[in-house]
């Protein structure tokens, strides 16, 4: 099957399962579900990174990367995870963390004891004359980004937390590591691999920012980023026809993701953006909240569906990963239209041109943690955040309302299997609180409920599948003005799909277009949708309309 017809599902292996009662998730745990995620129809896993790691960053701070951290298991777990995955006609993507290592990390250790060969692995720099960091650059997680070492007298750069250093891809033995790191895993019969934040790696001149004091015009997407490509995808995925790669893009432009991910470029198969995700940023503050902007969405999502279809290259599609708050607390109503919000958002993606990606729990609905303890949280940039915004002189009611919305541990609470103690994820303390609702939202309920959201993904994950309309028609926006309406039309030969969402709990009036009129509803969120030329659509109504002439 082409990868343009199948779906990843995103497993966060601390938060899935939990096998031997340490309450982190690991891989025996994986395989005991290998079979609910082959009932969902899903054809690839995409693995956090599970590397050895001091998680500090939850995995994000490798210190090996040709090591299982033992607490998710041995190599033969991994291994025996691989053959039971395919057995299920599933693959594995694992996470290639390469702009920055662990602090812990041999090579950064030898750096730090004053072995040149390993300095020259990492970013370092002399301070300014008064003994100021190099540049005014500023940590994606907050403060700066250069940490002085006095043994050295000077700084090195982390664009992430302190202990996440960035790797110097200027050295050519920086670059042969790299690609080493991916042939160790393809030996094991590893196809996919997704590369963090890999636009990052080539950085320009280090200057001090004049414009938003973070620097991240002096590094993203950078000078040699392309040629670093290539020559990775050269000298390793590239080398397997079957390879399926997807690269996390931060900040990026169309016009670099073509390059990317462009069918002829030979970089990377895909790229996952962000702009969409960012329409609730107030004055394009992460920690400013606002009701997110539809119009905004909707422009968004359709520029860089046609901008990427114009040239041949390809998304990766999205609502919910690690990193970001759930889907239906964030776009849906995850009180009042739960079921409703939650299936449309799926349905207005899935049916998009791209690789569709479900975050584990996506898939059952799960909603924010709604935490109100700080002792909740466990993520260091949330952490870092809330002593922030309070040094800022925000109150902590109104700081802990801002986590309940952005906190990017409202991703990565357990997976909620049933509703005995700890939802099923593990017989230990789990490594991070529960949310509450789990009695409630979960695996057991879901398969138990014909009209389950479950249910709703497992169809249009095999619609997909079915009809090629989806996987590789044309997309055309509609309803472009459309204050509440999100709608397209996929065109393939001589078949025709209109994707209809209302975007909103309340109704809304819309002419659907001549041609919708004798099209067979292929999944509806409602079970009595009527398509006629004049409707009335019902709070999150969705609904997707085929025909093959
Ligand atoms: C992006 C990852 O998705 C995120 O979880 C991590 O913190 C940063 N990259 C740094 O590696």
């Amino acid at each position: 099957m082409k990868h343009s017809h199948k779906t990843v599902y995103q497993i966060y292996p601390k938060s899935f399962c939990d096998s031997n009662g340490d309450g982190w998730g690991d891989l025996q745990g994986v395989i005991r579900k290998l079979d609910y995620l082959q009932m969902l129809g899903i054809e690839y896993i995409w693995f956090n990174a599970m590397f050895v790691s001091p998680q500090r960053d939850n995995g994000y701070d490798v210190a090996d990367y040709r090591m299982i951290d033992p607490r998710y298991g041995t190599m033969d777990d991994f291994e025996q995870l691989c053959q039971e995955a395919k057995k299920r006609n599933i693959d594995i993507m694992l996470d290639m963390v390469f702009n920055h290592t662990s602090t812990e990390h041999e090579w950064f250790q030898k750096a730090i004891h004053g072995d040149e060969t390993y300095k020259n692995y990492y970013i370092f720099r002399k301070g300014n004359a008064d003994g100021s960091a190099p540049t005014n650059w500023q940590s994606k997680f907050g403060g700066p980004a250069w940490e002085y070492v006095e043994s050295l007298d000077e700084y090195y750069l982390h664009l992430y937390d302190v202990t996440q250093a960035d790797l110097n891809w200027e050295n050519p033995a920086v670059r042969q590591e790299m690609a080493d790191i991916v042939n160790y895993w393809r030996s094991k019969g590893v196809h996919g691999f997704r590369f963090d934040v890999v636009n990052l790696i080539s950085k320009g001149s280090f200057e001090d920012d004049p414009d938003h004091f973070d620097g991240r015009q002096f590094y993203t997407d950078g000078p040699h980023v392309h040629e670093y490509l290539k020559e990775l995808n050269e000298r390793s995925f590239g080398l397997d026809e079957a390879s399926m790669t997807v690269g996390e893009m931060s900040s990026t432009t169309i016009e670099n993701c073509v390059r990317y991910s462009g069918a002829n470029a030979h970089e990377l198969s895909s790229v996952f953006t962000f702009h969409h995700l960012k329409v609730d940023y107030k004055n394009k503050q992460k920690w400013s909240l606002m009701n997110f902007d539809f119009l905004e969405l909707k422009q968004l999502l359709n520029q860089w569906q046609i901008g990427m279809q114009e040239a041949n290259a390809w998304n990766a599609l999205f609502w919910c990963n690690h990193d970001q708050p759930r889907a239906v607390s964030r776009f849906g109503d995850d009180k009042k239209y739960p079921k409703q919000s939650a299936k449309m958002l799926a349905t207005c993606l899935h049916c998009m041109r791209g690789t569709p990606y479900v975050y584990q729990g996506e898939e059952i609905g799960m909603t924010n943690a709604y935490f109100t303890d700080i002792q909740q949280y466990q993520d260091v940039e949330s952490i870092n955040f809330f002593n922030i915004l309070k040094s800022l002189g925000k109150s902590e009611q109104e700081i802990y309302h801002i986590l309940q919305e952005r906190s990017r541990d409202n991703a990565r609470t357990p997976m909620q299997w049933n509703d005995q103690p700890n939802a099923g994820f593990t017989d230990g303390t789990p490594w991070i609180s529960l949310t509450s609702n789990y009695p409630i939202i979960n695996v057991n309920n879901a398969l138990a409920d014909p009209d389950s959201i479950f249910y709703h993904y497992q169809k249009l994950i095999q619609m997909r599948k079915t009809y090629d309309v989806i996987a590789e028609g044309n997309y055309v926006p509609l309803f472009e003005e459309h204050l509440q309406v999100f709608a397209y039309k996929r065109t393939l030969k001589n078949e025709e799909l209109y994707v209809i969402n209302n975007f909103y709990g309340s109704p809304c009036l819309i002419q659907l277009p001549e041609a919708c009129a004798d099209m067979k509803i292929l999944i509806s969120n409602y079970s009595d949708t009527k398509a006629v030329d004049e409707m009335t659509l019902r709070p999150y109504e969705s609904f997707v309309l085929y025909q093959s002439k």
